[in-house]
């Protein structure tokens, strides 16, 4: 859900009702401006809940997400393609 609107509309009680309506794991982001500049901080705000169980994860896609969350070493997009393809 992406809600958006006016100060004061009612995003943030909508997307509390759908968390609880939804059952299981509700993961949310708040887009914030002075982050604008930082990579993947949205990324990290929704991931961060889950983060215990990134060790279930295939080995390459965890790197890759510990990478770009600043919680390994980051690995180079070109090594992505090659392994895309
Ligand atoms: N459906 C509703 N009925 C009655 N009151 C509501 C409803 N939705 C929101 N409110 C009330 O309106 C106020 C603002 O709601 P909320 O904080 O969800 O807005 P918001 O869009 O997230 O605001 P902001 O842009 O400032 O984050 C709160 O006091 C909330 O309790
Ligand atoms: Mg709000």
């Amino acid at each position: 859900m992406f809600p958006w609107g006016e100060p004061g509309v009612g995003k943030s009680a909508l997307l509390e009702y759908a968390g609880e309506r939804a059952g299981g794991i509700a993961v949310r982001a708040l887009g914030v401006e002075s982050e604008v500049e930082l990579e993947f901080s949205a990324l990290l705000e929704v991931c961060r809940p889950l983060l215990r169980w990134l060790d279930e994860v295939p080995a390459p896609q965890a790197a890759a997400l510990r990478g770009a969350l600043g919680l390994g070493p980051r690995r180079s997009t070109r090594s992505w393609s090659a392994r895309r393809g």
